[in-house]
């Protein structure tokens, strides 16, 4: 069965201010991932080989969410370039083959919005009811309890309307109000301008959250030991009525609607729910919905053999036969993996996500192991982090790619927005291409190999049982059947094998050949075999 380019492909994500800073300003920009793209894919496996960028927004923006508060859905902020630069940075990708994801932030714009800036000016103006006005409750109180993903609540005042906005994010990133026509026609106009330029899909920034309840409810308080900080309201709420609204799924259905009348596109939808519910965006056959909910449940697994396995097989009994399975272990709000895990997790980590059924995306750096950057008190830009505190600021994830061992990791020439990790002058890009058993080198291998193995790609999904630490699987197509072992423990383990298996690699990319009746392994050492 042939597959989309968005299910066999590798998805690599790029942060833009930090990726690679072409004219010295110390953020990243257009014309440098443009300068980057044959390190992502030049058609040779010299380079990494992904299919596809997603880029983080690069739009006109106050950046008080650094971009994620966008202030011209249509446009290029003079930060990261032009109009131009985009055509040229689509064309340039095309060229090698790379298809171009961009940022659609569809629940809430910019404070600084022409359209929040009319809704905001009266009570009675064109856009009046674009985002959600609400006066206070009569004894003075907010609208609703509901609380910011930053912490305190999500509603602000505003003196010229004499009411209170919905934000559940930064004041600076009101909410849309998606139940009206004219909100749902401008942004789907603003799919349709990208779309007529030649992008080959969206990531769906918290897609799940436009359509609340009608009446903003209270939601009930719980009592949750994740909360992050004293002010974090919204992770102790039931998020019942701040977002899934079920009026959601027929939206989902008239936006892949939208999608797929301009080809073979993709709608990528960041959706962070239970499982049962978040299976719900895919649709049914007769309604499809997003093509790829993005799977984030390996970020909070423990990360134990058991526990990951058991999570996989969840989710292949889970997705429906028409929905493609995606896997992400890392993005630019999360702790980086290898500091989450240990770097010694790194390697196996690698071989899972590019061998499990379904499209791995990946984060920038990844590919070197990048641990969190150093970050201190006074560095903090992110609004997580300066509303809840450093140990909940999203800086540590993004600090520039390490490109080479030149002062500030030759991400460019002017003093970078977030320091370079301490670490660049030995992991870095240049050196890990030097280094044919370096992490860059494992991922090359098995970005490489995925592309040219039918039951890596597209094949079936079989759980292998194994001794306790060890996780095991096969993937198979046709007459090729690969297996995949992988020992997350600190111990050497063994597990057993057909006659005939062979290496194709391991972790550490020291060892190949035949291997007959039980494979040896070392700590935290994972090994793929081909076995006919
Ligand atoms: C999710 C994005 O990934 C995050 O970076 C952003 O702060 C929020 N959505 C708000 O747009």
């Amino acid at each position: 069965m042939s597959k989309h380019w968005w299910q066999t492909g590798v998805v690599y994500q790029i942060y833009p201010r930090s990726f690679k800073d072409d004219n010295g300003d110390g953020v990243g920009d257009l014309p440098g991932i443009i300068s980057k793209l044959d390190y992502l894919n030049d058609g040779t496996p010299n380079s990494l080989g992904v299919d596809a960028i997603w880029i983080s927004p690069f739009y006109p923006s106050p950046m008080k969410d650094f971009g994620y508060d966008v202030a011209d859905y249509c446009d290029v902020n003079p930060l990261f370039g032009t109009l131009d630069d985009f055509d040229r940075l689509l064309a340039e990708a095309h060229k090698r083959g790379i298809r171009v994801i961009i940022d659609w932030v569809p629940n809430h714009t910019s404070d600084e919005h022409p359209w929040f800036i009319e809704s905001r000016s009266s009570r009675d103006n064109p856009k009046a009811d674009w985002y959600f006005w609400r006066d206070a409750k009569p004894d003075g109180s907010l609208p609703n309890n509901w609380g910011s993903h930053f912490g305190g609540p999500a509603w602000s005042y505003d003196a010229t309307r004499s009411q209170y906005y919905l934000h559940q994010f930064d004041p600076g990133q009101p909410d849309l109000n998606w139940r009206n026509p004219q909100v749902k026609a401008a942004m789907l106009d603003v799919l349709r301008f990208w779309l007529a330029r030649g992008v080959d899909g969206f990531r769906m920034d918290v897609v799940y959250m436009i359509m609340k309840h009608p009446d903003l409810p209270d939601q009930p308080w719980v009592n949750n030991p994740q909360a992050r900080a004293a002010n974090d309201l919204y992770f102790r709420q039931e998020q019942i009525y701040s977002h899934s609204h079920p009026d959601i799924f027929p939206l989902m259905h008239e936006i892949r609607t939208l999608l797929d009348s301009y080809g073979d596109k993709v709608g990528i939808g960041e959706i962070w729910i239970e499982p049962e519910k978040w299976v719900q965006y895919y649709g049914t056959p007769e309604q499809p919905g997003l093509h790829l909910p993005f799977n984030f449940r390996l970020i909070t697994t423990p990360w134990t053999a058991e526990a990951v396995r058991a999570e996989v097989e969840f989710m292949e009994s889970l997705i429906p036969a028409w929905g493609w399975p995606n896997y992400v272990l890392n993005n630019h709000d999360q702790q980086r993996l290898a500091s989450r895990l240990g770097q010694q997790h790194v390697r196996n980590a690698a071989l899972l996500l590019l061998t499990l059924r379904g499209t791995p995306t990946l984060y920038m750096g990844e590919e070197l192991g990048m641990l969190n950057g150093h970050i201190q008190p006074d560095q903090v830009r992110d609004p997580q982090g300066l509303r809840m505190g450093l140990e909940n600021t999203r800086d540590f994830c993004r600090t520039p790619i390490p490109w080479d061992a030149s002062p500030n990791g030759g991400f460019g020439t002017g003093t970078p927005w977030l320091p370079v990790n301490p670490d660049y002058e030995t992991r870095n890009v240049a050196a890990q291409q030097a280094d044919s058993q370096s992490v860059l080198a494992l991922y090359k291998r098995l970005i490489w190999l995925r592309k040219q193995s039918a039951a890596l790609a597209q094949g079936r999904y079989a759980s292998v049982a194994s001794e306790p630490g060890i996780y095991a699987y096969t993937r198979q197509a046709d007459d090729e059947t690969l297996l995949v072992v992988l020992n997350f423990s600190s111990e050497a383990r063994q597990h057993p094998v057909p006659s005939q298996a062979e290496i194709v690699l391991n972790t550490t990319l020291d060892r190949g050949g035949p291997v007959s009746g039980a494979l040896n392994l070392s700590p935290y050492e994972g090994v793929l075999l081909k076995l006919s």
